[in-house]
């Protein structure tokens, strides 16, 4: 009769000890009680990167890597693409249903009434040199919101914690759109009401001198989109962050500031940029086959950015949307002439060995830059443009952590390797 148990035998000891295996996972701690000598201090697991560790137990958003599947809340990336609007997705990803109508109503209402922020923060955004990259902007604004909100540290309290979670949703596009008026020495355009979360943001960013702006409903829908597939994906770098430094029950405007920090990583909110200064530098689509070469061959030192991801062995199911996205809003901008590269690079590496071999496909960054260029978007803003659609996702794996009665403060062991004891020398006496 086969059981949820893993047997383990501790060769140094003859010991034979049986571990509970439950949701495919031992507990780390039950290592603890294997030990070489009673003073020993029982087993650990080392895993740098945290490769094979659950840290968390979460029902929020489930990735199946090697179908291509992406669900928030059981509901599939696609169907909420197509039918959904970013702020519902970020009610649902929050609350874990759709919203009622009412309850949606409320939602709308509560996150708009809370974009405009303090002139303060004008004036520090002011102190920032002209060429500071928007992202640094933001890292630091949205860190100063928590000293405007004093009742944002009361973290344990859940009303408190809803108005802190309806004003980082309400005002990070703002300081973007302020972040990216300061870097281009524009006035800042004060949040418009009547305008959708997305069509609102559109009109901070680009509004000039007419009364009122008007948002071109196909770049409205096309932000919709890509917010909503970049509203969650689990436990990633900039997320563990959230959750790590939210365990010490700081408030969430300082913990936001610490996950945007680590989304700003080329490694992590960084690489859709860097999609677009390959296309670049490839130049015309008849030097594609010469680059794929240069890839292959350069031994993993030269990559083809966009593609590949730790998780999807499969398709990105979010690239494929994005893919499908880029046509409709090309009809309307100018094409952008690396869509070219960016298909004849897809076609060849798609179709060749060495990529095929290794489950490497176009990931969620791969045609994102392109869209967000031709809407008029500087590629400093790209980071940014995925900070904000996130803040919902790093919000409620939050608030999952707080309400997680296994969650303690983060603080991962270490193997220490370094000198053992010794008395200190005091300086001139050393050699
Ligand atoms: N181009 C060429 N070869 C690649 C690429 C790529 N983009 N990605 C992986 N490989 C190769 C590696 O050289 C390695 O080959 P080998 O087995 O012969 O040594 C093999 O595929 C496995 O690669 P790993 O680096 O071990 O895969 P890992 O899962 O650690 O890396 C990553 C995933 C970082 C995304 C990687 O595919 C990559 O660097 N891609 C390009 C950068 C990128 O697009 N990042 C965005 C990810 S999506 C996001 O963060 C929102």
């Amino acid at each position: 009769m086969p059981k949820d148990t893993l047997t383990i035998t501790d060769n140094r000891t003859g010991k034979t000890y049986e571990l509970p295996i439950e949701n495919g996972t031992i507990k780390a701690l039950d290592l603890r009680q294997m030990k070489a000598s009673p003073e020993d201090f029982g087993l650990m697991t080392y895993d740098p990167a945290f490769t094979n560790t659950a840290a968390c137990k979460s029902r929020i958003t489930d990735i199946d890597g090697e179908k291509g599947i992406l669900n928030y809340r059981g509901y599939p990336i696609e169907q909420l693409a197509e039918r959904s609007s970013y702020l519902e997705t970020a009610y649902l990803i929050l609350h874990g249903e759709l919203p009622t109508q009412a309850q949606f109503d409320s939602w709308v209402f509560n996150v708009t009434h809370h974009t405009i922020v303090h002139e303060n923060i004008k004036e520090l955004m002011g102190a920032f040199r002209y060429d500071a990259h928007p992202m640094g902007i933001l890292v630091s604004t949205v860190a100063a919101l928590s000293t405007f909100y004093p009742v944002a540290k009361e973290v344990r309290n859940p009303r408190a914690r809803q108005d802190q979670i309806f004003r980082l949703i309400a005002k990070m596009p703002t300081l973007a759109a302020f972040a990216y008026r300061h870097s281009v020495g524009m006035p800042y355009a004060y949040p418009d009401n009547d305008l959708s979360y997305c069509g609102n943001f559109l009109g901070m960013m680009f509004k000039m001198t007419e009364v009122k702006y008007k948002v071109d409903p196909v770049l409205e829908k096309a932000l919709e989109v890509l917010f909503i597939l970049h509203a969650d994906h689990e436990q990633n770098c900039s997320t563990s962050a959230m959750r790590a430094v939210g365990s010490s029950e700081v408030d969430p405007y300082s913990a936001i500031a610490a996950a945007t920090a680590a989304l700003y990583g080329p490694l992590h909110g960084g690489a859709n940029e860097m999609v677009l200064r390959m296309l670049e530098e490839i130049g015309s689509k008849d030097k594609v086959p010469a680059f794929v070469k240069e890839v292959k061959t350069s031994g993993g030192e030269v990559r083809l950015m966009g593609f590949g991801h730790r998780v999807y062995k499969n398709y990105d199911p979010r690239a494929r949307i994005i893919k499908v996205m880029a046509d409709q809003v090309f009809q309307l901008t100018k094409r952008n002439p690396l869509l070219d590269i960016a298909l004849e690079l897809e076609r060849i590496a798609l179709e060749d060995d060495y990529f095929v071999k290794r489950k490497l496909y176009p990931n969620v960054d791969f045609y994102s830059g392109l869209i967000y260029q031709a809407m008029g978007f500087p590629v400093d803003m790209f980071p940014v443009l995925f900070a904000i659609p996130r803040t919902a996702g790093w919000l409620a794996q939050w608030e999952e952590m707080l309400e997680d009665k296994d969650q303690k403060i983060a603080r991962p062991r270490q193997i220490y390797l370094g000198k053992g004891h010794r008395d200190f020398v005091p300086v001139s006496e050393r050699g």
